[in-house]
């Protein structure tokens, strides 16, 4: 098996805050008649709090062993587009876990449209800073490497449409997952 060969039929979307993994994740799972699932709703729903809340209420450090829970929880899921938090590439245990999970695909933006996407919403508490452009910054330079290392697939949506993006992901996933092309 390649390193590119999805050991699992299920598509695991990896990129950082606002690069478009739960939008792009809901209609892709429409158009392949996969299930949606999304990482930090599943935290939510289990700890019964949202992220933010998580984040104050318990820290960093708990949100991140419940994060590493759900991921492993999922390990059973086929046929799901599997939507996960920005973060979940920067704790090393993760990284087995996703690459089982399935094909491992990044979405990509470049920064200034990551931070103009971001800066509308303000539940991110890793962004809740003096200077949350700087914050963004720094994170993505952290993080780039870890996210390509961990990807299988990488997908530059800067310049795409997300029906764009949907197109080309769908039309990858049936030459990887060797599905046959429709009609
Ligand atoms: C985080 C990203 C968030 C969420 C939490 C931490 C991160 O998810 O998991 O706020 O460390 O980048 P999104 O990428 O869906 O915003």
């Amino acid at each position: 098996m390649s390193d590119s060969t999805p050991s699992t039929e299920n598509i695991v979307l990896t990129g950082f805050m606002g690069s478009g993994k739960s939008t792009v994740g809901r209609l892709l799972a429409r158009q392949l008649r996969f299930q949606f699932i999304d990482t930090d709703s599943l935290i939510e729903e289990r700890v019964g709090m949202e992220v933010r809340d998580i984040f104050a209420k318990h820290g960093e450090t708990y949100f991140r062993e419940r994060e590493n829970a759900v991921l492993e929880s999922l390990l059973n899921k086929r046929r799901h587009i599997i939507s996960t938090g920005g973060g979940i590439v920067t704790e090393e245990r993760n990284l087995q876990s996703l690459k089982k999970l399935g094909w491992v695909v990044l979405l990509k933006a470049d920064p200034e449209k990551i931070f103009e996407r971001i800066s509308r919403n303000k539940k991110r508490p890793l962004l809740a800073t003096d200077d949350p452009r700087a914050s963004v910054m720094e994170l993505l330079e952290k993080r780039a490497p870890l996210y390509e290392a961990a990807a299988q697939f990488t997908i530059d949506s800067s310049n795409l449409e997300v029906d764009g993006v949907v197109d080309l992901l769908a039309k990858e996933a049936r030459k990887v997952f060797g599905w046959r092309q429709p009609a």
